[in-house]
């Protein structure tokens, strides 16, 4: 028999966060969640891998090309100064969100774009001496581009170490930090456990020996308010489609003194002051970091899915997902055969666990019979894995359109496919 789910959030000490932050009616704006998956209502969690987009987004693509299309910058024409005008609205109001200079605004495809953009140009200049740290719960795209930096530049890379619970040493950081270290690179929220990272005095410690800090926040600009001020990052970078807004573009941002400092990315039109044949200067910043044709209407999403954001409220995101990741973990460790991985925080809504006796592509497999999206595997992260001592898990991972019904569903699927196997 299933437990209901509420006798998960009414344990005797049980955190019982309010659940009343965001209004349910909310489902409806988002069009695919009215679809059925193998005959079944698509109980949609994988929102760690991408976030589906409500109505106003798809909406503001879809204007874009109907009413504004033309390339920017360099049209002399109506249409090409709407577009420019677009863009850099849409810079405006991406800074506003994480409390920034616009100017240090460089628009790319996805936080991997962003974070290979910093690995490759803030390692100019590093040798055998000089030493970057990551941490060992880094997704791959804040691994493998620090790896080909490494190959060009020959400099010593450090990972922080992680505990069995999944948060970061803070004792193995300092330790770290006391060498040559120049550039820290740290994911702000774990894209396997849904836990926060305590950025904030590695921030600290890696400024106190000169060190510049760059954030992967991937899985916290959907559910946090940000702010770079107060973070005193030097780098963050961050994906539209996890965050409600289109697949295809992304934000880095930096500080606008630091992206003056450094060489160009990506060579072409756009970031270019001035070409003779054998040498250029730069644009202005950010645009020197903004080659070839921007994809304004990944922009014009971006600037719908942050208005829907903000009208609910980033406070009530973060309250309805904290109580939806303890929702999930406590429903779930009532599973006999259930492990969930990490720390009891599950501050973004993404919980990863494993079935006993049960691959988790199996399990995926099977939930996704009834109708529930989750994902299974690495999650592109096996460094983490390795240190966790699993080779694959099973995620759910929720965002602000689920509902404790979502979560009722997930419970029945997981027995179910323990009956399958049992
Ligand atoms: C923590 C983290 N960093 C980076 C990425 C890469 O994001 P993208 O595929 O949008 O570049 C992800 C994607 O899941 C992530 O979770």
């Amino acid at each position: 028999m299933n437990t209901p789910i509420t006798s998960a959030m009414e344990r005797p000490g049980a955190a019982q966060p309010d659940t009343g932050s965001i209004n349910p009616a909310i489902r409806k704006d988002f069009p695919i969640l009215g679809r059925t998956i193998n005959g079944k209502p698509l109980t949609y969690l994988d929102s760690a891998a991408t976030s589906q987009k409500p109505s106003a987004v798809i909406g503001a693509i879809a204007e874009y090309y109907a009413t504004s299309n033309a390339n920017v910058h360099r049209g002399a024409h109506f249409l090409g100064n709407e577009a420019t005008a677009i863009l850099e609205d849409g810079r405006n109001e991406v800074a506003g969100f994480i409390d920034a200079d616009p100017a240090g605004i460089v628009f790319v495809r996805n936080t991997t774009e962003a974070l290979n953009l910093v690995a490759s140009v803030s390692t100019a200049g590093l040798g055998e001496k000089d030493r970057v740290v990551l941490t060992q719960l880094e997704h791959h795209s804040n691994v493998v581009p620090w790896q080909l930096a490494r190959e060009r530049r020959h400099f010593d890379l450090q990972y922080i170490r992680v505990g069995d619970d999944g948060q970061l040493d803070l004792e193995h950081a300092a330790l770290l930090m006391a060498g040559p270290t120049r550039i820290v690179s740290i994911s702000h929220a774990s894209n396997v456990l849904g836990t926060l990272q305590p950025v904030e005095p590695v921030i600290a410690a890696a400024h106190a020996c000169e060190a510049l800090v760059c954030i992967d926040a991937a899985q916290t600009a959907p559910h946090r308010k940000l702010s770079v001020r107060d973070l005193d990052c030097d780098f963050i970078a961050f994906s539209g489609h996890k965050m409600l807004g289109p697949m295809g573009i992304g934000v880095l941002w930096a500080r606008p003194s630091l992206l003056e400092r450094l060489g160009p990315f990506l060579g072409g039109g756009s970031m270019i002051d001035r070409v003779d044949s054998l040498t250029s200067t730069w644009a202005e910043v950010p645009h020197k970091f903004e080659a070839g044709t921007p994809d304004v209407a990944g922009v014009a999403g971006m600037r719908a899915a942050i208005n829907y954001l903000n009208a609910i409220g980033m406070e009530n995101i973060a309250q309805h997902d904290l109580y939806m990741g303890t929702l999930i973990r406590q429903s779930l460790e009532q599973i006999a055969g259930v492990t969930v991985l990490g720390s009891e925080q599950a501050a973004t809504g993404t919980v990863s666990f494993s079935v006993a006796g049960v691959h988790p592509h199996d399990v995926a497999t099977i939930l996704d019979r009834e109708g529930i999206a989750v994902r299974a595997g690495h999650h592109c992260c096996q460094p983490l894995m390795h240190r966790l001592g699993v080779s694959a898990t099973t995620r759910a991972s929720s965002y602000l359109y689920n509902n404790p019904q979502d979560v009722s569903t997930l419970v029945a699927g997981v027995r179910k496919v323990i009956g399958i196997f049992a």
